[in-house]
């Protein structure tokens, strides 16, 4: 018998084995509207990432989960470098087609975008700049897709020491996750929701697997309606008005993906195991110093590389 909780929706596998759970198009399709539009998305957080970059003089940018490239672009809008990757084709399509659109913008002309995956990321056909980027940034609680079927989190750290071998000495990675402690502690996501929060989103149904009493995968149950979108929703890089057809009621998308539930201290272990101890470490929730938001849906991490300077003369790679 199937395990219907067990399995993701999609089945198709990426390039090493793990399952890209956006192969069969479903959530691709409806991703914009899932998340409000690319505009109306990041309003709520641009400042915030764009002013800790400025602050790191922080110029290339790579993101290792763009998806359909919502924040590259804010990024690309906001003057920053980016080059962008993602595992799925589905995904990135949307990508490519924005920024097909928009190759007379500079910025956009000289967007990178290939398809890579966390666990092979230097086969991933892309420019590294010699030194490394200036930051990475693995966001919308993407990280927590990377299963750890062998409970010892392998995978994790392999994705983390990639994202960090990526980096300038000096430079900083961005990694999101929901507030899985909240989620396990009482079998629900928190309602307020500042990456997903479209009018589109009919519900999301929480479901917990323990294995052997391990927390190992949660799995959310997405309905979403385009149908509900306001009238004056715009989805990046859609046909002209002319051509666009109004969502109908039928349109209904559902859609399942599962997530490695990793709670906040178990994250922060993860990144000091990789980036070392002393490394200069920071934790936002929903975008706000620690401790400001209570039971905030969202943790930002920052962590920076180690300089050889910071490791007392000893020369980081
Ligand atoms: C929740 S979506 C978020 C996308 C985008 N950052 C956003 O916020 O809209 C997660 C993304 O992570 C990508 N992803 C999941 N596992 C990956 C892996 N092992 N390597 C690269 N990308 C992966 C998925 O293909 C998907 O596009």
């Amino acid at each position: 018998m199937v395990d219907s909780v067990y399995r993701t929706r999609s089945l198709g596998i990426g390039v090493s084995g793990i399952p890209d759970q956006y192969a069969d198009g479903k959530a691709a399709k409806v991703w914009q509207h899932y998340i409000g539009g690319h505009k109306k998305r990041t309003e709520s957080y641009r400042e915030f990432f764009c002013n800790l970059l400025n602050d790191n003089g922080v110029k290339h940018i790579l993101d290792v989960a763009c998806g359909t490239g919502v924040d590259s672009i804010m990024l690309l809008e906001n003057n920053f470098r980016v080059t962008s990757t993602d595992a799925s084709d589905k995904m990135l399509k949307q990508a490519w087609k924005i920024r097909w659109q928009r190759r007379k913008e500079q910025a956009f002309d000289k967007w990178e975008i290939e398809e890579g995956n966390w666990l092979s990321l230097k086969d991933a056909n892309i420019d590294v700049p010699p030194q490394g980027f200036d930051a990475v940034i693995c966001l919308g609680n993407s990280f927590a897709h990377l299963p750890d079927f062998q409970g010892d989190l392998t995978n994790q750290k392999l994705a983390i020491q990639n994202f960090k071998d990526m980096l300038k000495p000096g430079g900083v990675l961005f990694i999101d996750h929901r507030n899985y402690d909240a989620i396990l502690d009482t079998g629900k996501a928190p309602q307020r929701n500042l990456y997903y929060n479209s009018d589109c989103i009919e519900s999301i149904k929480t479901s917990v697997l323990y294995v052997d009493g391990r927390e190992s995968m949660i799995t959310l149950d997405y309905t979403v309606d385009p149908s509900k979108a306001s009238d004056d929703f715009t989805e990046e890089g859609e046909e002209p008005a002319a051509k666009k057809r109004k969502s109908t009621e039928g349109d209904i998308s559902k859609f399942r993906l599962s997530y490695c539930p990793l709670r906040l201290r178990t994250f922060t272990n993860l990144l000091k195991g990789i980036f070392g101890e002393a490394a200069r470490h920071e934790v936002f929730g929903d975008f706000e110093p620690l401790g400001q938001v209570e039971c905030p849906a969202y943790y930002v991490h920052m962590i920076w590389k180690q300089t050889s300077e910071d490791v007392n003369g000893v020369e980081e790679h």
